[in-house]
């Protein structure tokens, strides 16, 4: 078990709701299981004047659906002793001076290692790093201790401004003490695919141009924008999901098998994917890419608003919550097999999964039934949630004739009887307190995968009559999806059924 040195952890953005929902959350499981170091302290800092104790009596009630009161009353109570909090204006150089002075009120112990996370809107993230700097605080005082600062995303808006920040960031941080965040990276399930594709003879051959006839990525949620509405109309699903967590988890999926299980020889392997990205230029933005919005509908029986009426969205606004594109990577591997990603807010249910499309047989000794009935093989790697692999093919109906009929071998997490799978937030904080940045994205994987979609967006400002479809909430976005497929018979797996009542679930 990897146990992290004594730290210190600040984090800006402390009372924000990714340091309520993701974080702390985070931090009191690993403290729960004995995760974290013996020592160490958690200073919050946000804009608000808070005492501790309002700032722990917050968390408490942030923490309440993670904490077993009965059982953990004690161990809750320790953990909160660690917990403190500081208001703090980015803005005010007067600020990091109280800063340093709280974090020099710690023990010796955890000063020597400090770990900052920026959870907070990304124009702070320079601004903050030179404050640091200017107190020295970004120094590491010896080999043996360290400095690190976690960036959330979005990293950058284009690629001018993520090369602008990474320019800023590496005035004040070294590349080895920059983690930048992708929560999709730190799901188990996403991991799960390297140990898959790496530590299993079985389908290494297959995983290829030769093999595979065509690859679909989703990451379906059925959620809106909720109360969000102010920075997602200025992101759009191309920035808030398709540039980091879908190329991330494309990158996983198409990355050559790397010379060693380590964190350099990981990343050099999934940027060399995104770098081999094709880019959609000009008229082919309009084959290849299938822009949505949702508009208001009812979903079983519950009347909700389309985006244009959700909260701090412009009611004229072009932004779109659906994108569907067919992608290619120029390499050995993958030359001419489509990645097809889609993603997009108010789909009929929340489903992430990758399907692996193989060839069928050259010769078709079953040529009377259709793909669909012959059952085409298939591998579904399911992210969430049911996380677990499915594998398809066909097999004969048992009686007279040969009626071909598909089945599946499934395996699902949840059959292996254990806990609940750690939230990738644990797995990352852990990760970053102990100094391994596999799981956290290098800055020349997120510069490749803006140069892929730095172009559509270009295009789509200079075009804004680009056709932007509607899809009402709840379904599976605009139908147009299937110009993707140029006609052919192939459409996208619809792993839910019966989403129209309660007994709604996903099949694997
Ligand atoms: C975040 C996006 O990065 O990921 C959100 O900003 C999105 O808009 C979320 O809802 C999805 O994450 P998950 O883990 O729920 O699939």
């Amino acid at each position: 078990m990897r146990i992290p040195d004594p730290f210190t952890l600040i984090i800006f953005g402390g009372t924000g709701d990714l340091s309520h929902r993701k974080l702390f959350p985070a931090l009191y499981k690993l403290f729960l299981q004995k995760r974290l170091a013996p020592s160490f302290e958690i200073l919050a800092l946000g804009r608000k004047a808070l005492s501790n104790e309002d700032f722990r009596e917050q968390i408490r009630t942030s923490l309440q659906k993670d904490v077993d009161f009965e059982s953990e009353q004690e161990i809750l109570d320790s953990f909160m002793t660690h917990v403190h909090f500081q208001n703090l204006d980015v803005g005010q150089p007067a600020d990091f001076l109280r800063l340093q002075q709280s974090i020099q009120s710690f023990h010796e112990e955890v000063q020597q290692n400090i770990l900052f996370y920026l959870a907070t809107a990304p124009d702070f993230f320079a601004p903050v790093a030179r404050e640091l700097a200017a107190l020295n605080l970004n120094q590491e005082i010896s080999r043996t201790t360290w400095r690190r600062i976690i960036l959330e995303k979005p990293f950058g808006t284009d690629l001018e401004s993520a090369n602008l920040l990474n320019k800023e960031l590496l005035k004040y941080f070294e590349e080895h003490q920059i983690y930048r965040i992708d929560h999709y990276l730190g799901k188990e399930s996403v991991q799960n695919i390297l140990a898959f594709r790496f530590a299993n003879g079985l389908f290494l051959p297959l995983w290829n141009r030769r093999h595979i006839h065509r690859v679909e990525v989703t990451a379906a949620e059925s959620l809106g924008v909720e109360d969000r509405g102010g920075y997602y109309d200025q992101s759009g699903a191309m920035r808030d999901m398709i540039q980091n967590h879908l190329l991330q988890l494309l990158a996983v999926i198409a990355m050559e098998s790397p010379n060693h299980f380590d964190p350099d020889s990981i990343r050099d392997e999934k940027a060399k994917v995104l770098k081999a990205l094709r880019p959609i230029h000009g008229s082919d933005i309009h084959d290849q890419v299938i822009r949505g919005q949702y508009i208001g509908s009812k979903i079983r029986g519950e009347v909700v608003p389309g985006y244009r009426d959700e909260a701090n969205v412009d009611p004229q606004s072009s932004r779109e919550t659906f994108v569907a594109i067919k992608a290619f990577i120029d390499n050995e591997r993958w030359q001419g097999v489509p990645f097809y990603i889609r993603t997009g807010k108010r789909l009929p249910t929340r489903v992430s999964e990758v399907v692996i499309h193989f060839n069928g047989p050259g010769h078709q000794l079953f040529n009377e039934f259709t793909t669909e009935q012959r059952g085409e093989n298939q591998l579904v790697l399911r992210i969430q949630p049911d996380e677990g692999v499915l594998l398809k093919f066909g097999l004969k109906v048992p009686g007279s004739g040969f009626k071909i009929a598909p089945v599946g071998m499934d395996f699902h997490y949840s059959d292996l009887n254990e806990d609940a799978l750690p939230e990738a937030y644990e797995r990352l904080i852990l990760d970053a307190l102990i100094g391994d940045n596999t799981l956290y994205a290098r800055a020349d994987a997120v510069q490749a995968a803006w140069k892929f979609v730095d172009p559509i967006l270009d295009y789509w400002r200079q075009h804004p009559n680009t056709k932007l479809y509607g899809y009402p909430a709840g379904t599976w976005g605009p139908p147009e999806t299937l110009t993707l497929f140029e006609g052919s018979e192939e459409d996208w797996r619809y792993p839910c059924k019966n989403l129209s009542n309660d007994d709604s679930y996903c099949e694997l």
